[in-house]
Parts: structure tokens; sequence; C-alpha cells
């Protein structure tokens, strides 16, 4: 079965401009005018690929509904608020935990993403965090041993690092760690990256989120995919990931719900650093699926071009987890792409709150 989408204002990330393409198994087999099984017409919407969401937590119990409305009238985020979501987690069946993930991501795909990776790190047992991720792997494949989320009981690293690590790894393809005051210091990320490296799984780290840190400077040193949040940075830091390659992941809804600063993307843009963009769902920072408003929110508060915003949410993010097929729509790409009721990308931005998707093809369906 073939499928010619034409008519359309698409965005490929390619070079040459594309004003008709060919799907087939799954896969952007051609760009132009074929002779094809089905002709889609798409009268003038745009078309751009489908959103990769780099940087999920949609496995946890109950919400933050009250930590919420107290920030509102003033009180600040902490990294302690996430020991009430542990307490939660751990009282919540596997059933329900699917259940829930699974609704946020059928949320995220009705508004675009058709890539998500997700996280442990609600559990920190070795059964919860097992469980998390098993849980996780029936709602992604690009699924991340968070174990290092807070520090839990005496001797917590090193049971991450060792007996937790060695259950979780055959269900992940990343580990993370949250290097923060209030969480852990950079010998004890270290430790336990390094171990999950040695594991085979690629590293993430949630860097400089709450004030300046050495997050970054470690997400440089492990040859990590992403340092995630980068909130405050240095100049020093901006060139430790230019200079490693290590994609800045922003995230822009955290800052939003925690009434934080924003992070320096115009900064890291202009030295050359990879950006990507993505939601950070959790029930403590961002509870929100939503790419579309991530991007509103970059071209606002962010200082990003609209393109620069639907790069980051789509390239970038694939870059984050360390995909090729994905994030673009070059002949090869996985055909994932989302038609917008929308003449161009920039309405996105410039419509925000509005659900402006027409249509998400993911794998050609
Ligand atoms: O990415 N920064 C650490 N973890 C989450 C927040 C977790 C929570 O508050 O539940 C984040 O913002
Ligand atoms: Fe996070």
């Amino acid at each position: 079965m073939s499928t010619l989408y034409r008519g359309g204002s698409f965005t490929t990330w390619g070079d040459e401009p594309v004003t008709a393409l060919v799907v087939q198994d799954g896969r952007v087999v051609h760009h132009g005018e074929a002779a094809t099984d089905e002709v889609v017409e798409l009268a003038g919407r745009a078309v751009v690929p489908g959103f990769v969401d780099s940087h999920t937590h949609l496995v946890f119990g109950g919400d933050r509904t009250e930590e919420f409305e107290a920030r509102l009238s003033g009180s600040p985020y902490a990294a302690g608020g996430i020991r009430s979501t542990v307490a939660a987690t751990r009282e919540t069946d596997d059933d329900s935990l699917l259940r829930r993930a699974l609704h946020l991501a059928a949320e995220a795909r009705r508004s675009g993403t058709t890539t998500l990776e997700t996280k442990s790190g609600y559990g920190l047992t070795v059964r919860d965090e097992r469980r998390s991720l098993r849980v996780a792997r029936l709602v992604t494949p690009h699924t991340t041993f968070l174990g290092a989320h807070v520090p839990d009981e005496p001797g917590y690293v090193d049971l991450v690092a060792g007996e937790m690590l060695e259950a979780c790894a055959p269900l992940a393809t990343a580990i993370d760690a949250f290097c923060e005051t209030g969480a852990f210091d950079v010998d004890e990320c270290r430790t336990v990256l390094l171990a999950g490296q040695a594991a085979g799984l690629d590293v993430h780290v949630h860097a400089n989120q709450l004030g300046p840190g050495p997050g970054v400077q470690l997400a440089a040193e492990l040859g990590a995919l992403s340092a995630d949040h980068c909130t405050h940075l240095s100049d020093g830091d901006v060139a430790a990931l230019r200079d490693a390659e290590v994609v800045a992941t922003l995230v822009p809804v955290a800052e939003f719900s925690t009434r934080s600063p924003y992070a320096p993307a115009r900064r890291l843009l202009d030295a050359g650093v990879t950006v990507a963009l993505a939601t950070d769902c959790n029930p403590g920072t961002s509870f929100t699926t939503s790419m579309p408003f991530v991007i509103a929110l970059a071209c606002r508060e962010l200082g990003m071009s609209p393109l620069e915003a639907v790069f980051a949410a789509t390239a970038g993010g694939a870059a984050a987890l360390g995909l090729e097929d994905v994030g673009h729509l070059n002949v090869g790409a996985r055909a994932d792409f989302v038609v917008l009721e929308a003449p161009s990308p920039t309405w996105l931005a410039y419509r925000p709150g509005v659900d402006l998707v027409h249509r998400v093809v993911k794998d050609g369906a």
C-alpha cells in the first residue's frame, strides 16, 4: 500500500523544497509526485515531522494539585515534593499505573507526538523501579532508568548503581540522574551514570534545573546524549555542551509551572549547541503532554523563532534520543508526521492553546 500526500506545505528539514511525498511500508520513500494506491490532498495545510518528546515521566500514582495551588500563592518548588509522588506510586498497582501512562501517551499522540521517551523515578525501590519500567516499556521503546531521582535510604547510591541497576537495565535504553541540591551531588551522579554506561545504557542528566551546578559539566564529561533542563548555565557550561556535542533539552513548561526563570535558549543556539524541546510531563513541575504548548512558550519566553522551536521539538528531540530515522521527513525516515489545520508551522505559536492538529500519521498509518 503506497500513499501520495500532496498539496501541503511540507517542512522536512531537507535541503530541497518538497511539494509532495510518498509513504510506503511506514517510511517516506519518495519526494514528489508518483503513481500510488491512494492520494491524500492536503489543501494547503502545513505538514511537520511528528514531535519527538525526549523527556517525560509518565509512570506515577496520584497527583500534586495542592502543591501546584500552593505555588500559585507563592510557595517555591523544591526537589522534596517528588517524595509525595513516590509514596503514591508505591501504593498504586501495575494496571492503574499503566492505564494512567497510556492515557497520557494517547493524549500526547493526539497533540502530534509520534515518538516519546519516558522514565522511572517514582518507585525508588528495586521492586518499584522495576515495575515502573515494565509499565514504561508497554508505553514506549524509549525508557530511562531514573533510580537516582531523590535519595531514599542510607546507602541508596550503592543500591541504585548495583542491585537496582541490574534489575532495571534490561528494561531500559538509558539512565538518568537528578544532579541538584536536595537530590544527588556530582560524585553520586557520576557513580550511578558510569555504572549505567557500563551496562550499555545511554546517558541523560537532569542538570542545572534549580540553580547553577556541576550537572551540565558531568553530562559533557560522560558524553551524555543530553543534559536536561539547563535553566542556570554559565558560559563555561554552554561551551562544554557545544564542545562535547551534548544536546541541551529544554523543558519550559517546568519553568512556567514552577514560576522560575526560563532557560537561556538564545545563548545555547547562538553558541551552536543542539537544542531539544520536551514536555517533561510529570505531576510535580510540568503536567502537560502538549508539544504545541511547549513550542508556543519557547517562542514567547525563550526567544526562539518558530522554525527553531519546531526543529528543536522534532530533530532536536531525535538527537537527544540518538535516533536517526525520526524528527525529519527525508527519504528513508519513518512516516511520522503531523498535518496542521494551519498554513504554516508558525501558527503553533501564533495560535497558542488552540488544537491545530488535523491528522497525525505514525508509521504511515
Ligand atoms: O524533571 N527534576 C526532577 N524531576 C522532575 C520533577 C519531579 C517532580 O517534582 O515530581 C522534573 O522536573
Ligand atoms: Fe524531568
